[in-house]
């Protein structure tokens, strides 16, 4: 029996201008016919049509009042730390926090063959982010006495090579069952028209829907329910791409829990006004992260009465979300607004050979849940101790940035603990060091290790 295009469909496309999207279909094989049909009717066209138009027409709102939030600031009350602290590791103890990397982005910038979590990230040994990330749940799981699980989402796109690059490493001795990797949701992208674009003659071209479609995930893939099965409370989220990262910081958590907020923050200091970050901040009164390239010269360049930026608060994309705050938007009809990105997208000519096309690509993005959480919180950090991602193929952000970051900050930790270690007249140490999280992943387990310690450093040196 051949495949046909059933009625209701081609009235859609008909309707929505879409009818290019069969331009192949006589030289389609019966299994692509089938795919492309499957792949026409999950398309809600009436979604992607007004999409389209807010894409083409949309621009800053000038009207709304942008204020800073309140802010915790680690360090400003050691007693508050400490105790928060206290309630952090307990949740911790108690089995109640797991951690949750947004693993599912192109990477476009970084360029690296693979899933950006396999790109070589350690100063010395090379060792790629996920294997840090895992040594640094596999320190705090010992410490904290109970296995910490750990959520990676990917896309449909990386989905089997982040998995088989974790089987291909032994989970970097975690226990595979402690790891739990599930897939996001795609968006389809259009053309500067408002036309579907194919990647194949019989495959729209579609994009991972953003790292706000995590909220969503989280719920189809069945992790919350398992979360919840599992006594699970609160969800530590982090990026891949940030080898700084303090995984289930027990203070965040501690301060989190203690503000019973729902959604909570990490921001790092503005390095300066034009730095390219988001900042948190309250729009209209409602908690959310405004876009450096919308933020208003005054409102960029104002000091608060110290002197400090007013808005200054960097979003670094850490989050502690509380797993009843998924399940409720869950629950109801949610749905964060879709955010424009204009790129070049990969596509198939009239002849059916790959080509590229101006596009518009949708994505969400998670800090768009604030919002919708009833309590917020925060948290100002030291930028040093804990954020430097590996974004970009060189310059701020890029490889060699967060491999000269890492290494102050194991100079740091060594020198806490009484370690001389030489530095040039730009302050920066005139050897690398590695630390392996497994050998000690924080100031602390560095100084308990006094005895494993070098008196100085005197040449390149890996601690692992
Ligand atoms: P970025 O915004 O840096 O995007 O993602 P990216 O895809 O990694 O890189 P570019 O922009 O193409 O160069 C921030 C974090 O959100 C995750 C990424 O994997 C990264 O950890 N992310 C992003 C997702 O999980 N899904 C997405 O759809 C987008």
């Amino acid at each position: 029996m051949t495949t046909s295009i059933p009625a209701s469909l081609s009235a859609r496309l008909e309707t929505h201008g879409q009818m290019h999207t069969l331009a192949f279909w006589d030289r389609l094989d019966e299994a692509q016919r089938e795919g492309l049909i499957q792949d026409l009717q999950s398309v809600d066209f009436e979604h992607l049509a007004r999409l389209s138009e807010k894409a083409r027409t949309e621009t800053a709102d000038p009207h709304s009042t942008i204020e800073p939030l309140p802010q915790v600031t680690r360090g400003a009350d050691p007693a508050q730390d400490a105790r928060a602290r206290a309630l952090g590791e307990q949740l911790l103890e108690d089995g109640k926090v797991c951690a949750f990397v947004v693993a599912g982005g192109q990477g476009t910038r970084l360029g690296h063959d693979g899933p950006k979590g396999t790109y070589p990230a350690t100063p010395i040994n090379g060792h790629p982010l996920f294997q840090v990330f895992a040594e640094k749940l596999l320190a705090l799981s010992r410490r904290v006495g109970t296995p910490v699980p750990w959520y990676v989402m990917t896309s449909p796109a990386n989905h089997d090579a982040t998995k088989s690059f974790f089987e291909a490493n032994a989970y970097f001795g975690l226990d595979p069952r402690d790891v739990r990797f599930f897939d996001q949701g795609t968006m389809p992208a259009v053309d500067t028209e408002g036309r579907l674009i194919l990647d194949e003659p019989h495959r729209l071209f579609r994009n991972p829907d953003g790292h706000g479609g995590s909220l969503r995930a989280l719920h189809t893939s069945g992790a919350v329910d398992e979360m919840r099965a599992s006594g699970i409370e609160e969800i530590f989220y982090f990026q891949v791409d940030n080898p700084l990262v303090e995984i289930c910081d027990p203070t965040f958590m501690g301060y989190h829990r203690e503000a019973r907020s729902e959604f909570s923050s990490k921001s790092v200091p503005k390095r300066d006004p034009h730095e390219k970050v988001g900042v948190l901040c309250a729009r209209d009164g409602q908690p959310g992260v405004i876009e450096y390239s919308d933020l208003a010269d005054d409102l960029r360049d104002a000091r608060d009465p110290g002197g400090k930026l007013r808005f200054r608060a960097g979003n670094i994309a850490v989050h502690a979300i509380s797993r009843g705050f998924v399940e409720r938007l869950n629950e109801g009809s949610f749905g964060l607004p879709f955010h424009v990105a204009r790129k070049e997208i990969p596509t198939v000519d009239a002849g059916g050979q790959p080509t590229k096309v101006d596009g518009i690509k949708f994505e969400t993005f998670v800090f768009d849940g604030l919002p919708l959480a009833n309590e917020i919180l925060v948290m100002e950090v030291p930028r040093a101790d804990e954020f430097s991602p590996i974004k970009n193929q060189e310059g701020q952000d890029s490889a060699e940035s967060s491999r000269i970051d890492q290494i102050d900050q194991f100079a740091r930790w060594l020198e806490a603990a009484g370690v001389h270690v030489p530095r040039g007249e730009d302050g920066s140490p005139l050897h690398a060091i590695e630390i392996s999280p497994l050998f000690a992943d924080g100031a602390d387990a560095v100084a308990a290790r006094r005895a494993d310690l070098p008196e100085a450093v005197t040449a390149d040196i890996i601690l692992s």
